[in-house]
């Protein structure tokens, strides 16, 4: 097999056989097939597309360039969840303990986050003590024992992905369903998911700013995972503003307890409970949905999904104190608000933007190698549609520099007042997959 002849074969829209698509990430990971070949063959791809099958096989290929990790050790469904990414997504956090309390084994492999804020893992080390660094064994008896447990991201899975997906970054081939769709799904597969809940954000703080452009990505990720034996759904839910209140890293940990509790954000809780409820019954946990939404409201009614989050602090070394008392969380030397400067209707909270003034303040990376300050960030008092008079304010600034003028011009610049009134976007849009 010459790789020239596969790239001539997709740039003319032909669809590539299950072995040629082996033999292209197999020699890719390996070194034998150089960058150059690889990129015009993204690029054919970026143009041409790629069946169902070969979404498929790309996906199982990847998952086979490297490390799998084992969970058959674990009782139960494996159901783990993936959202594309948003601005103060603080769902992984609420709904870990919540879907463990309901009895979904929760094995989770998280990372560090580039950008807005801190990922996961970032996040739980607000709390003091709380640690991921636990051997695979561990890791394991924890899940087995508290239905809950969280690990530092291994060195090896998928590393045809890592290497795809820095090519496609310099050779504008990152736009691509199918190799955006398999680029996702091989890694939650490789992390030994059985099932897979995906939250795929749509509006201007996401990838996918459209949403039909969000509906095609969520509808090939669900046909890549049932065509790999993986039950998949898919909730489409909207990232024209930021989820929630809290966007930093303690803030969002004091976020979500409110939320495990019921008294946190509207949006944030529905999105919990409706990814929750996906989760529980792909866990075959309820008999129907409604069921699984029910198990989800009694657990934040009796206390039991916030006594999960103690027992999983406690349990990797954190201080589960800090549920009762979130004031022992990191906190900020100085505490500002953003005032209206006139009276009318929240019309605009532009979320990546709003994201990018949490970065400055410290509250996520702008390389890789940035520290984050974990008790830096915002706390929005206004959301989209809400009414507001000059001199309220719109947005809480925690922050340890003294002078914040570059943060409140951003944020000034991406929330806009209009003086009509204006309703507040819509959360869930739809719902792909297996019911
Ligand atoms: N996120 C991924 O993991 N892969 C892509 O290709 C795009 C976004
Ligand atoms: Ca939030």
């Amino acid at each position: 097999m010459r790789m020239v002849d596969l790239i001539e074969k997709k740039r003319d829209g032909y669809e590539l056989s299950t072995e040629e698509i082996h033999f292209i990430i197999n020699g890719y990971t390996d070194g034998s097939i150089p960058d150059y070949q690889v990129s015009a063959l993204l690029m054919a791809i970026v143009f041409r597309g790629m069946s169902e099958r070969e979404r498929a096989d790309l996906t199982l290929a990847m998952v086979e360039s490297g490390e799998k990790i084992d969970l058959s050790q674990i009782r139960g469904i494996k159901v783990d969840k993936h959202s594309t990414g948003g601005v103060g997504d603080t769902t992984t956090l609420v709904l870990g303990p919540l879907v463990a309390a309901a009895g979904v084994p929760v094995a989770k492999m998280s990372g560090r986050g580039l950008g807005h804020t801190g990922g996961t893992i970032d996040k739980l080390e607000s709390v003091k003590g709380f640690h991921v660094e636990i051997d695979k064994d561990e890791f394991i008896e924890l899940v087995n024992r508290n239905k809950i447990a969280v690990i530092g991201q291994s060195g090896n899975l998928t590393p045809a992905d890592k290497k795809l997906y820095a090519l496609r970054d310099v050779t504008a081939t990152v736009e691509s369903i199918p190799l955006i769709a398999s680029s996702i799904m091989s890694k939650k597969i490789a992390a030994g998911a059985d099932a897979i809940v995906l939250d795929v954000k749509t509006g201007a703080g996401a990838f996918m700013k459209t949403l039909a452009d969000s509906r095609e990505l969520a509808q090939a990720m669900v046909s890549i995972g049932n065509n790999v034996g993986r039950r998949t759904v898919a909730v489409i839910s909207d990232m024209r503003q930021p989820l929630g209140f809290a966007i930093g890293n303690a803030l969002e940990v004091k976020e979500a307890i409110d939320t495990l509790k019921g008294e946190g954000p509207h949006d944030l809780t529905e999105l919990c409970l409706t990814l929750g409820s996906h989760m529980v019954y792909l866990a075959e946990k309820a008999g129907s949905l409604a069921e699984a939404r029910t198990l989800l409201e009694n657990a934040m009614k009796d206390g039991s999904a916030l006594e999960k989050l103690k027992v999983f602090l406690s349990s990797q070394g954190g201080d589960a104190s800090i549920v009762d008392h979130p004031e022992k969380l990191p906190q900020a030397k100085f505490i500002y608000e953003l005032e209206a400067k006139e009276d009318g209707y929240v019309a605009e909270m532009v979320a990546d933007e709003i994201g990018t003034a949490a970065m400055l303040l410290g509250a996520g990376r702008a390389t890789k190698d940035s520290v984050i300050d974990l008790a830096v960030g915002l706390v929005l008092r206004k959301k989209i549609g809400d009414q507001v008079k000059k001199g309220e304010s719109l947005v809480t600034i925690h922050s340890n520099f003294e002078n914040i003028n570059e943060v409140k011009q951003k944020l000034y610049e991406n929330i806009k007042i209009s003086s009509r009134k204006v309703t507040a976007p819509t959360l869930i849009h739809e719902v792909s997959g297996t019911m």
